[in-house]
């Protein structure tokens, strides 16, 4: 009992350098949750750390750190353990696409993109599961609407992203009777960083675009309430459901056909 009350639990926050994971962060860190924030940018890190100290008063721990890298979830271990804190909640948020036909993009960045969105997403959750168990926290997992069919156009992203979805899925009903919370977010469109990475243009007018706060507020509150799929909008929600109803040989013509108008390559 008395080891128990010295457990400080955290939540883990991966691709909080910026957009959607930077959104969930000050939505955890509001919730009163203490924070640690994972990306790259070490620079950004501290600086939504300063804000979130002089927001909601506790200092979020900041972990620079490439997770698709061979050491990185062993670095991330050794920084927790570092810090005296065990990880309640974690937000596998960090994640990228890149948009065109898998014969013009290159193969390295492709497979670069497998391994963060698919790998290291696992690698990060077989490796915290267990004190999240103990600990009856949740686990959030960042897929997208790209998850529901197969994109022409964003082949491996979409083939990635239905993994996480799958992935998320399977391990909610492992895990039914251990009281830990498991959630899928899966946003459409959302203006981040993440579409100059990708290489496309978003339009300006696009139906089921959301704000980034909109997207994490959903996400926080789905991942409380046990809600499995949580796909934040009406328009993104209708069509999902219709992807998923409409037969292949009308869908993938007209995804790929509306993917070469927004892909730069
Ligand atoms: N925006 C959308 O339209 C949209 C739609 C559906 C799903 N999503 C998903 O939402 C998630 C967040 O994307 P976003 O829109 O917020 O994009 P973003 O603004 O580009 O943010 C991506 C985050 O991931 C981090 N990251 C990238 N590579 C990393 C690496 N190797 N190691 C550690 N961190 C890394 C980035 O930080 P550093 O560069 O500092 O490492 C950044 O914090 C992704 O999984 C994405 O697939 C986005």
């Amino acid at each position: 009992m008395k080891a128990a009350a010295s457990i400080r639990p955290v939540a883990v926050i991966t691709g909080a350098s910026d957009g959607i994971g930077a959104e969930l962060a000050r939505v955890f860190s509001r919730n009163g949750h203490e924070v640690v924030l994972v990306a790259r940018r070490r620079d950004k890190l501290e600086d939504l750390a300063n804000y979130i100290e002089s927001s909601c008063g506790k200092r979020p721990i900041v972990v620079a750190l490439d997770l698709s890298g061979p050491e990185a979830i062993e670095e991330l271990s050794i920084n927790i353990a570092q810090a005296g804190v065990t990880v309640k909640y974690l937000v596998n948020n960090a994640g990228f696409g890149i948009f065109g036909c898998v014969t013009q993009l290159s193969p390295d960045e492709q497979l670069a993109m497998l391994d963060l969105n698919t790998r290291a997403l696992t690698a990060l959750t077989l490796r915290f599961l267990p004190e999240i168990i103990v600990l009856r926290g949740g686990i959030m997992n960042v897929a997208s609407t790209a998850a529901f069919i197969p994109v022409p156009g964003g082949a491996v992203y979409a083939a990635t992203k239905a993994y996480v979805a799958s992935f998320s899925e399977a391990l909610s009903e492992e895990l039914r009777s251990s009281g830990v919370k498991v959630s899928c977010l899966c946003p459409g469109p959302v203006a981040t960083g993440f579409q100059a990475r990708a290489g496309i243009k978003m339009p300006d007018k696009m139906p089921g675009l959301l704000s980034v706060d909109e997207v994490a507020r959903q996400g926080y509150k789905g991942l409380m309430t046990s809600k499995l799929i949580v796909i934040p909008g009406f328009a993104n929600k209708l069509m999902s459901f219709i992807a998923g109803i409409m037969p292949r040989r009308m869908s993938l013509p007209a995804i790929a056909a509306n993917n070469k108008k927004t892909t730069r390559v």
